[in-house]
């Protein structure tokens, strides 16, 4: 004779699952945060260059499911699918994509040590400070009361030049000089380098606190280099995956060295100046893990230390 079919209780099995997943979920969030408290680098310049070889890879040649190796804060390689964005965004006049399709996702340790939804919850990802993903980022421009619009490379040019020129004479300028005037390094120095200034345009609307934080860089170089702070051997490079080809025309024409993601992190050294404004990746965290750039600009307020919009692969 058959034995009776047990009845099935669908909720208690759906609610032992969530369980098992909170519980490996929390266990794997204390391992990583006893790993990080032991003093393991999130970022280090090997894993960075790694990460950006697999980025390359996916830049050159880009299918969907793409399979790359990544490694997690506890030394274990992850097999991970990229995939492409699910659906295509549909953006509002005052929304815009950048330039960069595929980009690494930087993770903090607040993400990683923050328990996350249990549906979504993937221990393949969990350890992992960085990830490939498709980019869907979404910029609204800051509202503005003298709007300034341009339509060709030209006009943008133009407007760079002219935005310059004028904040060169505002009392931020001054602020800039004095307070540079004064600064001694132990080495020369040889290069600036700007992560995160945002695009110069955004769709037609010029964007005049990226060209300002653009304006900077250039006016940090040109300072320092008189002081003998910088060599005269010095560079100025940009990275934002944002950069549409319109953004990297300008700024190669305005002396600009343009490095795509994770360059600038690989470039950056002590002998470097690092200016970072309001980045929606914790580039306070990468950097305290690779090197000790000699002079640092950024907000004293904390990075954004969670993930912006992003569709993640895998
Ligand atoms: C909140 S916006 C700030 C833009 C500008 N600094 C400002 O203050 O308006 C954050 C910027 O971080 C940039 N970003 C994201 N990932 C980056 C990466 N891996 N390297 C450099 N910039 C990145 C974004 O593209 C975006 O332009």
């Amino acid at each position: 004779m058959l034995p009776r079919a047990q009845p099935v209780d669908a909720d208690a099995a759906q609610q032992q699952q969530h369980d098992e997943t909170t519980a490996r979920m929390n266990s794997i969030i204390h391992e990583i945060r006893t790993l990080y408290d032991a003093n393991t680098p999130l970022f280090t310049k090997d894993a960075i260059r790694k990460v950006g070889e697999e980025l390359e890879r996916c830049r050159k040649d880009a299918v969907d499911g793409r399979s790359v190796t990544l490694q997690g804060i506890n030394g274990v390689d992850y097999e991970v699918l990229v995939s492409l964005p699910p659906i295509q965004y549909t953006l509002s006049e005052e929304q815009h994509v950048g330039g960069s399709t595929w980009v690494i996702m930087y993770n903090s340790i607040e993400h990683l040590t923050t328990e996350r939804n249990v549906r979504t919850f993937s221990p393949n990802t969990a350890y992992l400070p960085m990830i490939i993903a498709t980019c869907t980022r979404r910029i609204k421009p800051h509202p503005e009361e003298n709007e300034l619009h341009a339509s060709s490379t030209e006009e943008l040019g133009k407007a760079f030049h002219e935005i310059e020129q004028k904040w060169k004479t505002s009392e931020y300028y001054d602020k800039l000089q004095a307070a540079l005037a004064t600064v001694k390094t132990p080495i020369v120095l040889d290069k600036v380098i700007g992560v995160a200034l945002g695009p110069l345009i955004i769709r037609t609307l010029v964007n005049r606190r990226s060209i300002i934080q653009h304006a900077l860089i250039s006016a940090i170089e040109s300072i320092l280099l008189q002081r003998g702070v910088l060599s005269v051997s010095s560079g100025r490079y940009v990275q934002d995956p944002v950069y549409t080809q319109r953004d990297r025309d300008v700024l190669c024409s305005a002396g600009f060295t343009i490095l795509d993601d994770p360059q600038a992190f690989l470039t950056l050294d002590d002998s470097s100046i690092l200016v970072s404004i309001n980045p929606d990746i914790p580039v306070k965290q990468i950097v305290a893990d690779i090197c000790r750039p000699s002079i640092i600009i950024w907000p004293r307020k904390y990075d954004s230390v969670y993930q912006p919009i992003f569709f993640e692969g895998g």
